[in-house]
């Protein structure tokens, strides 16, 4: 049996392909430090799977620990999760974001080297792309100057595993580049818990619905879309996990290409905040309170992803529904909160 470890497994992303990894018949090993997670999580993803992952809380940051525990575990591939993700806080701290996400990495790196660990995956995100030239953004599309100190982690990141690659051939490396995970497991045992108050619409939206929230504010209503509110792709988080699986499978078969490989991973498909809004409320049957404000700074106008070199070089695609997963969130929503039917 293949034992991954998954740094960051314990987030939002993480534990959905804990679960699917396990479901796959592999062994997991999470490092997580709970800056942005609990360790309750772990009950989820048992109550899922029935089996409880190791778990090993330890920082990043902290190259000792790392290393001593590259020396104890015995690891055949990474799935990196673990980074600090909020734009917002990125650019009120920088250092953070950079000691954070790119020491991390570096000193994952550096064991991987010392161990022989050769099978790398990385967590990287749309952002790399800034305002696109043309749409669906395939991978050939510039990587335009970062608007936050933390998308210019995930390029920093990306360069990093690119040299490191280049000066190792045995080190194998897939960056996945996600549009705008959303949802939860259908379970409703894991799910997008955020710590404070959401930046991200869909935990926004799920929190307003709650009553935890007085109302969304939707980000402008005057760009140069159909109906004036900004469109992203929405993935379903559990074919996000899926699609970890995929790489994960394909770099220990040996069926990359090259050894730093970059895939989207979205459905290819935009839809508009509004139209987010009115899918939630149908599905839900919860009317949504919501007012238009001014836009927020450093959001781009419209992305969603060329999915053709996902679709054919992984074999994988997206399966379910963004109204699927606006419900599977919902549920999430209302299980943690304890909202009645
Ligand atoms: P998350 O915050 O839910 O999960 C990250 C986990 O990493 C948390 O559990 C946190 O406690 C842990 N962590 C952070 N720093 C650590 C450290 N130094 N040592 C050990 N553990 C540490 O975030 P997520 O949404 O699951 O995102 C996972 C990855 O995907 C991140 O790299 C993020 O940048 C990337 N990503 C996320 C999105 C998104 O919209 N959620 C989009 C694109 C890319
Ligand atoms: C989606 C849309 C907002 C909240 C961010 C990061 C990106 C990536 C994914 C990690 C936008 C609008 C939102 C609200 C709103 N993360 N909105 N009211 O901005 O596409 O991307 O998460 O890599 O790097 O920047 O996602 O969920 O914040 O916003 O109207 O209260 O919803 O303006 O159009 P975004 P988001």
């Amino acid at each position: 049996m293949k034992r991954i470890l998954v740094t960051g497994g314990l987030g939002y992303i993480g534990s959905h392909t804990v679960v699917a990894l396990q479901e796959e018949g592999f062994e997991v090993v999470i490092i997580d430090n709970l800056s942005n997670s609990d360790a309750a999580v772990l009950d989820g993803i048992e109550s899922i799977t029935g089996v409880r992952p190791q778990y090993e809380n330890l920082d990043l940051r902290n190259k000792q620990d790392v290393g001593a525990f590259f020396d104890r575990n015995s690891i055949d591939g990474i799935i990196h999760f673990a980074a600090s993700k909020a734009v917002g806080e990125s650019v009120e701290d920088p250092l953070l974001y950079y000691e954070n996400n790119l020491h991390s990495l570096i000193y994952l790196l550096q064991e991987c080297k010392k161990h022989g660990v050769y099978n790398f995956i990385f967590s990287s995100s749309c952002t790399v792309y800034g305002e696109p030239d043309s749409l669906p953004i395939t991978e050939a599309a510039p990587v335009k100057e970062a608007v936050s100190p933390y998308g210019n982690t995930k390029q920093i990141s990306e360069e990093i595993l690119r040299d490191t690659c280049h000066s190792d051939e045995n080190l194998q490396v897939i960056s996945l580049r996600y549009f705008n995970p959303i949802g939860a497991h259908g379970s409703a045992s894991i799910g997008e818990l955020p710590k404070g108050k959401p930046q991200n619409l869909v935990p926004f939206i799920t929190q307003t619905a709650a009553g935890i929230r007085e109302e969304l504010s939707v980000f402008g209503d005057d760009y140069p879309t159909p109906d004036g509110s900004c469109v992203r792709d929405y993935i379903h988080v559990v074919d996000l996990a899926e699609a970890h699986v995929v790489s994960l499978k394909r770099l220990i078969s040996g069926l990359n290409e090259v050894n730093f490989e970059i895939f989207n991973l979205g459905t290819g498909r935009g839809s508009s905040v509004l139209e987010v809004v009115r899918a939630f409320e149908t599905v839900s049957g919860e009317k949504l309170k919501y007012k238009i404000v001014d836009r927020r700074p450093g959001d781009v106008i419209a992305v969603y992803a060329d999915t053709q070199k996902a679709n054919d070089v992984l074999g994988w695609k997206t399966q379910k529904t963004m109204e699927e997963a606006l419900d599977s969130a919902w549920s999430w929503e209302k299980k943690v909160r304890g909202v009645q039917e």
